[in-house]
């Protein structure tokens, strides 16, 4: 099992250059199966999730040719509609799939993803959406299977501005006859970069980046080259660890918009913060003041992959603070591993109360999940004495190499198998 072994105590100064997001890629490279074209994608960041979906779309009979981070794709040859149990079991968000495949043949099938550390995470708006687009859904024995003779455009009202089921909708809609209007739609940047994607390819999607998203289906597509958007989280927690540690860190390659509610709270926990086009620098403060309220919220609210990074710098605040996470009902499983640390949190369900002690001492903790995981890395980099961090594998799902990255800004940090 691989560990990352932390000799806190070290000031992280130097500069990092922001890979390609994670979340805007995985529902890009889903894409590609729908227009039975070829598609360059630029900024493709060297990460597990992305190697699954690699694997997933080979399985489904697709050319693929990676050079460093470029994918080469082309879609033309698709000849299978199952996705791999084993690969969906491995990632969750291989769900969007379905929407993509239903788009391109009209069939798929799937096993149905389960639940995960951080909540049960339901997909029921996804199945509801395809459903309204005329997709026929059966569910027996763990498998989903879709069929639609015709996809037709439709107006579909999500309850919640979920992430995974808009994406899934658009995908499906792209090929749809008619035009789908998706209602009280999520407004991440990523639903943004998908939207340009499947544009250049040939489809007319408008609106995403707000809560409305019109959708006309199309059936012509062309080749496409696109270029992913920076990782915002990825530069977040960089942030924190320049934040958590004293230091000063130089994050290239990044979209300032993207990183508004990040900034606004660690300036408020007493950071001083320069930007320019797309870079920014992040000054820690002699102590980190604490913040009276973070609420995880949809974009552009605070997001909720963010909150662990900002729970392990809320440890050694001069105060108490308060995080509630409203998106996932299950993501404080940091928390435990941080009280290890010597950390003082208190949960009450889905609200943690974080007393600043005056430091974090080493321990032996474990990563529930990715960005819990992060967060007692970023941890172990302030605490006095040595932090080993087991089952590192999750945070290798988001981060290119963390370990190096950090070493390089001076931490005293190593991985052992
Ligand atoms: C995406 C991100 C994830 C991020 C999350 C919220 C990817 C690959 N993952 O996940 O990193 O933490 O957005 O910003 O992009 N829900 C339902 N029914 C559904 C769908 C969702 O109840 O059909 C609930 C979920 O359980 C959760 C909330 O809605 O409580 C938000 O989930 P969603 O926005 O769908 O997140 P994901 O797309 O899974």
């Amino acid at each position: 099992m691989e560990k990352i072994i932390v000799e806190g105590g070290r000031k992280l100064t130097g500069e990092v250059i922001v890979s390609g997001a994670k979340n805007a890629v995985l529902p890009i490279l889903a894409a590609t199966v729908i227009g039975a074209n070829e598609s360059t994608i630029f900024n493709v960041p060297k990460l597990k999730d992305v190697e699954v979906m690699e694997k997933i779309l080979l399985s489904l009979g697709l050319n693929i040719k990676r050079i460093d981070n470029m994918m080469w794709i082309d879609s033309k040859p698709l000849n299978n509609i199952k996705i791999p149990e084993e690969l969906v079991r491995e990632m969750r968000s291989s769900i969007i799939l379905m929407g993509a495949m239903l788009a391109r043949t009209g069939e798929v099938i799937a096993s149905y993803p389960g639940g995960c550390e951080i909540g049960p995470r339901p997909i029921d708006m996804h199945l509801k959406g395809l459903r309204e687009l005329g997709a026929e859904i059966e569910e027996s024995h763990g498998f989903i299977y879709a069929k639609a003779k015709e996809l037709k455009g439709c107006e579909i009202q999500l309850d919640y501005p979920s992430v995974g089921a808009t994406e899934n909708i658009m995908l499906a809609a792209t090929r749809a006859k008619g035009t789908t209007v998706i209602r009280n739609a999520a407004r991440e940047p990523e639903i943004v970069d998908l939207q340009n994607y499947l544009n250049k390819a040939g489809a007319k999607i408008s609106g995403a980046g707000t809560s409305v998203i019109i959708i006309e289906g199309v059936n012509e597509f062309k080749d496409v080259s696109h270029n992913t958007i920076p990782d915002r989280i990825v530069a977040g927690t960089y942030m924190v660890a320049s934040a958590i540690t004293g230091g000063e860190i130089i994050i290239k390659n990044v979209v300032i918009e993207h990183l508004q509610a990040i900034i606004a709270k660690l300036k408020e926990a007493g950071c001083i913060i320069y930007n320019d086009n797309n870079s920014l620098k992040v000054i820690a403060p002699k102590k980190i003041n604490s913040i009276e309220m973070i609420q995880t919220l949809p974009y552009p609210g605070f997001p909720t992959d963010m909150q662990a990074q900002m729970m392990a710098l809320l440890t050694i605040a001069n105060g108490t603070s308060i995080i509630s996470e409203t998106v996932f009902e299950n993501r404080f499983k940091h928390a435990e591993e941080l009280i290890r640390m010597g950390a003082n949190i208190k949960i009450f369900g889905r609200v943690a109360v974080i007393k600043g002690v005056k430091e974090l001492t080493g321990a032996k903790v474990s990563a529930k999940d990715l960005r819990g995981g992060a967060s007692l890395i970023l941890a172990g980099l302030a605490a006095r004495g040595t932090t080993v961090v087991d089952n590192v594998h999750h945070v290798e799902r988001g981060y290119e190499n963390f370990h190096l990255v950090l070493e390089g800004l001076g931490a005293n940090i190593e991985k052992i198998n």
